[in-house]
């Protein structure tokens, strides 16, 4: 983790799950932390914690709404009045809407398309130029497995990984040779808050994939950095998700598309709490 030693690192998402982790596995290595996330709460309990634990460690914390379309460039302009130059770009926060996109609820998409396009886009075109400059930067965009193949219930979060995934190979490619390196970070299951705030009110079906196919939060980021300083374009955590998504890769599309389906029954579980409260059903 060399590669990450007194640099200024800022992590999007940094409130909960992989940006939590993200932020964890850093900080013994970089200088200067920037937080950011929309719970003020949780941003300030953990920049204590990581302060407290890594002597010299300067931890920021800025929280914002990434689904407005003003805030990627205020925080930006925040790091840059504080005279902080962004090394390492986390590009993690994100979520994602479970169920048919006929019922789904248009302002938590269109938010939805704010964070995980828009906002990693405008971090990304803001921050660049500074690090092309300087010859060297990191960037990690946190993508998923629902990038890399159509997934039914879940359609529009899938489209926004599939934008991710194709915006972070196009830039590696064009960034070669700069010293700024892009990854695509594409894990499979996680357990993290992403479930909960994925699930809708009312509805019987939660995300449930089963545990022989989840990796933890710390594995997918320790993969993530370390993939990060290899300069690899693209990081897919734990064998058992790699293989069949390497597979994938293979298959013609007519095919793909039907195995989508498959992926649908995979993931699916039945909310036993709302089932038994006989809720009306959104689904
Ligand atoms: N967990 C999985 O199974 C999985 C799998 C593949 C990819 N991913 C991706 O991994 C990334 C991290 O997700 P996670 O699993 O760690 O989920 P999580 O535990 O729900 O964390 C999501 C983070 O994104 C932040 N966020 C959400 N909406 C935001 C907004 N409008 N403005 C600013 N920040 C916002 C949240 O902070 P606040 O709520 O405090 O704003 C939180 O810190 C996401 O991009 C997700 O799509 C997750």
């Amino acid at each position: 983790m060399n590669a990450f030693a007194k640099k200024t690192a800022l992590v999007t998402g940094a409130s909960a799950g992989l940006g939590v982790e993200f932020a964890r596995q850093l900080a013994p290595h970089v200088s200067t932390l920037i937080l950011t996330a929309r719970r003020w709460d949780k941003l300030d309990a953990l920049k204590k914690e990581l302060e407290a634990k890594h002597a010299g460690l300067v931890v920021h914390h800025y929280a914002g709404d990434l689904s407005l379309a003003d805030t990627p460039e205020a925080l930006v302009r925040w790091t840059g009045e504080m005279g902080l130059k962004v090394d390492v770009l986390i590009n993690n926060a994100g979520f994602g809407d479970y169920g048919p996109f006929e019922s789904s609820d248009w302002t938590k998409v269109r938010n939805m398309i704010s964070v995980n396009v828009m906002a990693l886009t405008e971090l990304t075109h803001r921050i660049l130029p500074g690090m092309v400059e300087r010859g060297s930067g990191t960037i990690i965009n946190v993508a998923s497995i629902a990038g890399l193949i159509a997934m039914p219930d879940f359609a529009v979060y899938a489209a926004t990984k599939a934008y991710v995934c194709s915006f972070s190979d196009a830039l590696c490619n064009e960034l070669a040779g700069t010293g700024v390196t892009v990854t695509a970070l594409c894990p499979g299951p996680v357990p993290t808050e992403f479930g909960d705030v994925a699930a809708r009110p009312h509805s019987s079906r939660i995300f449930q994939p089963p545990a022989f196919f989840k990796v933890t939060p710390e594995k997918a980021v320790k993969d993530a950095l370390c993939g990060a300083t290899r300069g690899s374009a693209r990081v897919i955590p734990g064998w058992v998700v790699k293989v069949p998504m390497l597979g994938m890769e293979v298959i013609p599309p007519f095919v793909l598309r039907n195995v989508s389906g498959l992926m649908k029954a995979l993931i699916q579980g039945k909310n036993p709490k709302k089932a038994a409260e006989n809720e009306p059903v959104a689904l």
